[in-house]
């Protein structure tokens, strides 16, 4: 909480200098055993992955209409970095997905990922994507409801109802056009991170506020034991 969270050259060259030649990469990429700096994940060529702050709802990023990335910046060493940072941050809070007003930047920029997630093992995988500009439509217009959370209204879950399926076609970390069609957990997460990008959030989409829990009493309350839930 008040622990200071920035690196520096000294930091990194000190952590480089206490661990066998050459393994310096592997050492700190694993951030257990000789890393003074857990926040430092990579280095490679001397550049880091950095931890990004999220904004909170309140933040006014987070309820900004995004502008879209002009095609010619994609390929800038400044922007890779940014979707790399944005992928260290997601993975970082344990997010399925990441969009760039939640770090205080409104423009058509997310990232999503889900492998073999820590609070949820049953929680399917979605490959890591990085979506440019995207665009969505609307495959499936049947509902359905689960539960989601947020990083930027943290501790919080509710039942949002989304669209089964659909296709979004954005560009790719490459600058090159992509298109994926997804279903269920996947186009709800898809959803999730667009509506980021309209200056909306997951709480926007809940017909029925009363749903709204806190992680804590959601575990306790909300969730079914682990033996009904794999029967039903
Ligand atoms: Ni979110």
């Amino acid at each position: 909480m008040g622990e200071k969270r920035s690196s520096s050259a000294a930091q990194i060259s000190a952590a480089k200098s206490r661990v066998p030649n050459g393994e310096a990469e592997l050492y700190v990429a694993k951030g257990w055993r000789y890393n003074p700096i857990p926040f430092v994940t990579s280095i490679k060529n001397e550049a880091c992955f950095m931890i990004l702050k999220v904004a909170r709802l309140g933040f006014p990023s987070v309820r900004t209409t995004a502008s879209p990335v002009p095609t010619e910046r994609i390929l800038t060493h400044d922007f890779q970095k940014l979707i790399d940072d944005m992928i260290e941050t997601m993975n970082e809070y344990h997010g399925v997905g990441l969009a760039a007003p939640q770090i205080h930047l409104p423009i058509q920029l997310a990232v999503l990922e889900v492998e073999n997630h820590p609070r949820d093992p049953d929680m399917p995988s979605v490959p890591l994507t990085v979506l440019i500009n995207p665009v969505v439509t609307i495959l499936d217009d049947s509902l359905v409801e689960e539960w989601e959370g947020c990083l930027s209204i943290p501790d919080l879950r509710g039942r949002v109802p989304r669209f089964k399926q659909l296709r979004v076609t954005a560009l790719g970390r490459d600058a090159k056009p992509l298109e994926i069609d997804a279903s269920d957990f996947h186009a709800r997460v898809i959803q999730h991170e667009t509506d980021h990008l309209k200056g909306e959030v997951y709480i926007d989409r809940m017909p029925n506020l009363r749903t709204l829990s806190f992680l804590e009493e959601w575990q306790r309350f909300m969730l079914a034991p682990p033996a009904e839930k794999k029967e039903s």
